[in-house]
């Protein structure tokens, strides 16, 4: 075969090829070892000295274009390749797409941190307690012996004799004070949840949160109470809202008091509607004593709240159930932030 006839023939051929792998046995046919133009070179040994250099000169032109063209296929077949992948994976920007509902927070957590950045901004730190408590910490610890009648204030789950659901958050204070090891200051408040023999029904249940407080230190006062509880009020919920302190009793402190905040028509005073929201007084010198502070040293105050009533006022919620139930259209209304 003539060089010029290798040539023809390779470009009707390299028409056809339609992959990688008609491309490579073209090469071989062509190129290869045994190809084309190997066995063309073979007759330069019929030829004259003088005419050799000539003749491998054009068959070299031969396969360097040769060579040429197929890596220009190749590159072709790769970009058409390509091109066909792209197009099968083509994505519509244009299709609608699938909802995707996020959860949001629910409206007794927020107001929890809420709270708890409150209480942080006045230099308090947060602390936890166990849930399942023992009868010491629980009771005896803030003032209420064994068989001591205000214990029925908060019927109880017991687990065992000595252990139960905690009734309050206050068994933290007495764990707080003995972390003291007798030397102030302590200024903690612990949000958790407490546990009741209660009949479930619009305003209670069996299981809901408190944040309790505490603060023990030299001459604090039942004004730094008052102020505290104050500034807390009006920070949660507006400059407009009044409290009110009603005489109690605790075992845990002396004085003690409950204390409600105004709701509904502010400014005319003959009409204000009060909620009660928290459980509040001095530290009594007897858990001072049990918890290993001096009461002649030290003084200090405590208050338990709930959340739940809390946020019930703030967002004008009516049942106590709404928060536990998890229905997403009450849940929603407090997370309008949200893309949902
Ligand atoms: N632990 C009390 C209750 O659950 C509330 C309280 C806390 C009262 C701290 C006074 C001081 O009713």
């Amino acid at each position: 075969m003539t060089l010029e006839n290798i040539r023809k023939e390779y470009l009707e051929l390299v028409k056809t090829i339609k992959d990688e792998k008609e491309l490579y046995d073209l090469r071989v046919k062509f190129l290869g070892k045994k190809g084309a133009l190997t066995e063309v070179m073979k007759g330069a040994r019929d030829l004259s000295p003088e005419e050799r250099p000539t003749f491998g000169k054009l068959v070299n032109e031969v396969k360097t274009f040769i060579n040429d063209s197929l890596e220009e296929r190749k590159a072709e077949l790769a970009k058409a390749a390509l091109e066909l992948k792209l197009a099968s994976e083509d994505i519509d920007v244009t299709l609608p797409s699938k909802k995707v509902e996020l959860g949001g927070i629910n409206p007794l957590n927020k107001i929890i941190e809420e709270i708890e950045e409150i209480f942080i901004s006045m230099g308090y730190s947060v602390a936890e307690g166990p849930e399942v408590e023992t009868d010491k910490f629980n009771f005896e610890m803030l003032n209420l012996p064994k068989d001591h009648p205000a214990r029925d204030m908060q019927d109880s789950f017991y687990i065992t004799n000595e252990l139960l659901m905690r009734t309050q958050t206050s068994p933290v204070q007495a764990r707080e004070m003995l972390k003291a090891n007798g030397e102030g200051p302590i200024k903690i408040i612990c949000p958790g949840k407490v546990f009741r023999r209660d009949n479930d029904d619009a305003t209670h249940s069996h299981q809901f949160t408190q944040i309790e407080g505490l603060v023990v230190d030299k001459n604090i006062t039942f004004s730094d109470l008052k102020g505290t509880l104050e500034h807390f009020i009006k920070a949660v919920f507006g400059e407009n809202k009044k409290i009110r302190l009603r005489p109690s009793f605790f075992p845990f402190t002396e004085p003690s008091v409950e204390v409600d905040v105004s709701w509904g028509n502010e400014d005319d005073e003959e009409n204000i509607k009060w909620l009660e929201i928290l459980g509040a007084g001095m530290v009594h010198p007897n858990v001072l004593k049990m918890a290993g502070f001096d009461p002649e040293v030290y003084s200090g105050f405590a208050f338990g709240m709930g959340p739940e009533r809390v946020a019930m006022l703030k967002y004008g919620i009516s049942d106590i159930r709404s928060f536990y139930t998890n229905d997403v259209r009450f849940l929603k209304q407090f997370n309008s932030d949200r893309n949902d």
